[in-house]
């Protein structure tokens, strides 16, 4: 996603404003910086204007008591400290100093961040090892750091590249319009002054759970007081013929991002087989470099599981607008070389090909330990799983979600970065039941698909608004319950549905 740089916005507030100016926010400027001012009750806070994840516009956001939350992907931000207190924001912002003078305020310099941290407890554990170095890891991680954990954190992960914004990797990356330096969650030097010890190239073999240790793939164990297990998912390679070429790729990981951009240079054309989410996310960037791209999938229409029949209708022809051709209702049955032979008897010639016909979990190390399994790893509402002081988050982890009444298991960024915060917090000692409404959101093009719920199945969908013309929001009901509302730019409804769902509310 592009940096939304814009000009110094709105009046400038080191000029004063009226402090009772219309509505609840006021988008401003000090120097060349845009502050929003909140009025939250009797208080008026300034903050940067800009969310720290991708630079969203926080003034179009909405306002939930002390916090703001960023309408392109629902983060969340403390209005007295700055504080980032729900991802996939991860960074504090500024906050300015207020000062009033009469009926004016003035916004004139920073004000210290006085961010409440955790108080370092006498009973912390003494070391918390996590195995994996993605968005719950990582948040894991940071989250005890934050909380003042002060016990050794150790970080292992099998992959060679540091913690990286995985989401990116099927979207401007991939297109080639964000730099290599947008993919760190945090440049290198943060883990040694954090006192993060990343061990990376490091794979765990399996956990002793009883003795409480992880076995090293490379030899040697390594003792926990409590483990976070982070493992992720592995995406599904074709049973097919010629699936193992070079040329023939899946996307999980920066190296696999790599190779697809090293294959997709002077290439003409690709072939992507799977119409879901990353499939189709790598089409767009594919597009985006000129390359031919060809989508071969089973269903008749892409996204209509997840999505249903409109929105997966507009999604085809969107990608179709792009360039993108469909082979729908068929399947690759093998690749020879630059040929893939179809199902349906056609063939198409293609220099290279990305397969993204969705993932497994990685739950290998859990089911040798011996981890309660069910589709995943079974925790409880603090994410802890069958065997005490082990917790698992992220793709790996079904949790008993309070929306929907069910055990579930998801695949999305938020929520795994959201499990490992609250499950570092709970390794801590804190009992903090993870009630967050699941989220996510997938981009194509200039079109942003948000998403809060979780509904598997549906009797009734509303659809609020245009769906062709890119405004609207979709309403998943079962038995008359709203599950889920999946939008396309309805930022503020989006996040008004996300609130309604929390507190159990109408919407
Ligand atoms: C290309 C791409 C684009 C995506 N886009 C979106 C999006 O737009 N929106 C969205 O909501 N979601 C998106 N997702 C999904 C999202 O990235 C995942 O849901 C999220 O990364 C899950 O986090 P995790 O921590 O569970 O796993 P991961 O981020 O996959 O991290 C798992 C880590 O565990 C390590 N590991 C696994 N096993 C071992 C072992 N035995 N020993 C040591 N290390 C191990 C792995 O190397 C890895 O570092 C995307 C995924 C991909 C691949
Ligand atoms: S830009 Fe604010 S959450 Fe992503």
């Amino acid at each position: 996603m592009a940096e939304a740089q814009t000009p110094p916005a709105g009046p400038d507030l080191a000029k004063g404003v009226a402090a009772d100016f219309a509505g609840n926010t006021l988008l401003g400027h000090v120097g060349d910086q845009d502050v929003l001012l909140v009025r939250a009750g009797a208080a008026i806070h300034a903050i940067d204007a800009h969310c720290s994840h991708y630079h969203g516009p926080l003034a179009e956001g909405l306002v939930v008591g002390e916090r703001v939350r960023c309408p392109w992907h629902h983060a969340c931000f403390d209005l007295r400290t700055g504080e980032a207190t729900r991802a996939p924001a991860l960074s504090a912002l500024s906050v300015w100093q207020v000062d009033r003078e009469g009926d004016r305020i003035f916004v004139r310099q920073k004000r210290e961040q006085q961010i409440a941290r955790g108080k370092a407890r006498a009973d912390a554990p003494g070391r918390i090892v996590i195995v994996g170095g993605g968005a719950a890891g990582f948040a894991a991680a940071e989250m005890l750091r934050r909380q003042q954990y002060r016990g050794e954190v150790v970080m292992l992960s099998d992959d060679a590249a540091p913690p990286v914004d995985r989401p990116n990797l099927s979207k401007d990356y991939l297109a080639g319009s964000a730099p290599e330096d947008w993919l760190p969650l945090r440049p290198d030097d943060f883990y040694t002054e954090a006192d993060i010890d990343l061990r990376l190239k490091t794979g765990v073999a399996a956990i002793d759970a009883k003795a409480r240790h992880v076995v090293l793939a490379g030899g040697g164990n390594l003792a926990y007081d409590r483990l976070l297990l982070a493992t992720g998912a592995d995406p599904v390679r074709l049973p097919i013929p010629g699936a193992a070429q070079a040329h023939v790729h899946t996307l999980r990981s920066l190296a696999d991002c790599r190779a697809i951009i090293e294959n997709a240079k002077g290439a003409r054309r690709a072939i992507v087989i799977g119409a879901s989410f990353i499939g189709l996310e790598a089409a767009a960037a594919l597009r985006a470099r000129d390359i031919e791209v060809h989508v071969v999938a089973p269903e008749q229409r892409p996204m209509e599981r997840i999505l249903g029949a409109d929105m997966g209708d507009f999604v085809r022809k969107l990608h179709e607008e792009h360039g993108v051709i469909f082979h729908l209702g068929d399947a690759v049955a093998a690749i020879e070389g630059n040929h893939a032979r179809l199902k349906s008897s056609g063939s198409l010639e293609a220099d290279f090909v990305v397969v993204g016909v969705g993932v497994r979990p990685r739950l290998a190390l859990a089911e040798q330990a011996g981890l309660k399994l069910d589709r995943g790893v079974v925790v409880d509402a603090y994410l802890e799983s069958s065997a005490p002081g082990v917790y698992a988050a992220g793709d790996i982890a079904r949790w008993p979600d309070p929306h929907s009444g069910e055990n579930i298991r998801v695949e999305h960024w938020v929520v795994a970065e959201r499990q490992g915060q609250a499950a570092a917090r709970n390794m801590l000692g804190q009992r903090e039941a993870f009630e967050a409404v699941p989220f996510f959101w997938s981009q194509h093009y200039d079109v942003p698909i948000n998403y809060v719920g979780h509904a598997e199945k549906w009797d009734e969908i509303a659809v609020d608004g245009d769906i062709a013309g890119r405004d609207c929001l979709l309403r998943y009901r079962m038995k008359g319950k709203l599950l889920a509302v999946a939008s396309i730019y309805r930022d503020l409804a989006s996040l008004k549905a996300e609130l309604a769902m929390e507190e159990n509310a109408a919407f």
